[in-house]
């Protein structure tokens, strides 16, 4: 067994994207930027915001943080989009989810130029994806591509089987690893929850790919000896033993899938790890105009 160790995965793609930035210093040209911006309080919004401000920092990206507040109508919103849209000095942006009640998300993420939409939230990127053409890929499915990319993993010829089907991880997953390219080529199965014997498709997976967001649901029996298995799900347990009282669990039972497999992802230090270092690597792209020349 191997672990596919995102935190060490994503350290290797921030060194690479802060000398990827130096050189553009070099050149004469402007670091990338990134704007995010955040509406209200919430307060794991403000922790994932303030990462991405920090990963910005480290490799050299200029960052810009909108703060709007709580009552801020969709109009005023959708205006400040249409402003970043319009800024020639920011390359990419993202307006952190969830909204307040009182904002469609799918008329902000859809009023995103798609040039500048890192997110890959964007119904072009998502489309573009799906037919093959240069997209921006959505944190968390670009992370798990690149750990099995940069982990060397054989995908060709193989059965991958997907728990989950949602917009963000499991449809875009599915797309992914069918496509012609490396990761891909896989032959793929999507399950999810009204699968019947669910059991008799992860038994026959090669590469297992779990996410559905229900702690430890993977257990052994369901895996196949030498699998390959990724772990996406990341939900708060509580945990008195623990300094902020919960732990972070996985959708594995990992202690005893783990023996089983060829390679898995640890939870947490693994697929989450990566979705930051997605993020600032679109950023870069977007940068250098490499999707929308
Ligand atoms: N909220 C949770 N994850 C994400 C993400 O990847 N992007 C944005 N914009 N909001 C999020």
């Amino acid at each position: 067994m191997e672990l596919l160790d995102g935190k060490v995965t994503a350290n290797a793609v921030l060194e690479e994207l802060t000398e990827a930035v130096n050189q553009m210093k070099a050149e004469g040209k402007r670091a990338p930027h990134l704007a995010a911006i955040l509406v209200g309080n919430d307060g794991a919004s403000l922790t994932y915001v303030g990462g991405k401000v920090k990963a910005c920092e480290r490799v050299g990206f200029e960052s810009s943080l909108i703060r709007m507040p709580e009552e801020t109508t969709e109009e005023e919103l959708l205006s400040k989009v249409a402003e970043l849209n319009a800024d020639d000095s920011i390359d990419g942006f993202i307006v952190q989810l969830p909204l307040p009640k009182h904002i469609n998300e799918d008329k902000v993420v859809q009023a995103v130029a798609p040039e500048k939409d890192v997110d890959g939230f964007h119904p072009v990127n998502v489309g573009r994806m799906a037919l093959g053409l240069p997209s921006f890929l959505s944190a968390t499915p670009y992370g798990i591509v690149q750990l099995l990319e940069r982990y060397k993993i054989p995908t060709e010829g193989k059965h991958c089987v997907i728990i989950g089907r949602s917009n963000i991880v499991g449809s875009p997953m599915s797309i992914l690893m069918r496509r012609n390219a490396h990761p891909g080529n896989c032959t793929v199965t999507v399950t999810h929850s009204r699968t019947k014997d669910l059991a008799a498709f992860t038994r026959d997976a090669d590469i297992l790919i779990v996410a559905l967001g229900r702690p430890e649901f993977v257990t052994a029996d369901m895996v196949k000896e030498g699998a390959v298995v990724i772990d996406v799900g990341i939900t708060r347990v509580e945990d008195t033993s623990r300094p902020k009282g919960y732990r972070v669990t996985g959708d594995v039972k990992f202690d005893e899938v783990a023996p089983k497999s060829s390679f898995i992802t640890p939870v947490p230090g693994g697929v989450g790890r990566m979705t930051i270092a997605s993020l600032m690597m679109n950023t870069l792209m977007a940068a250098r105009k490499e999707i929308y020349p």
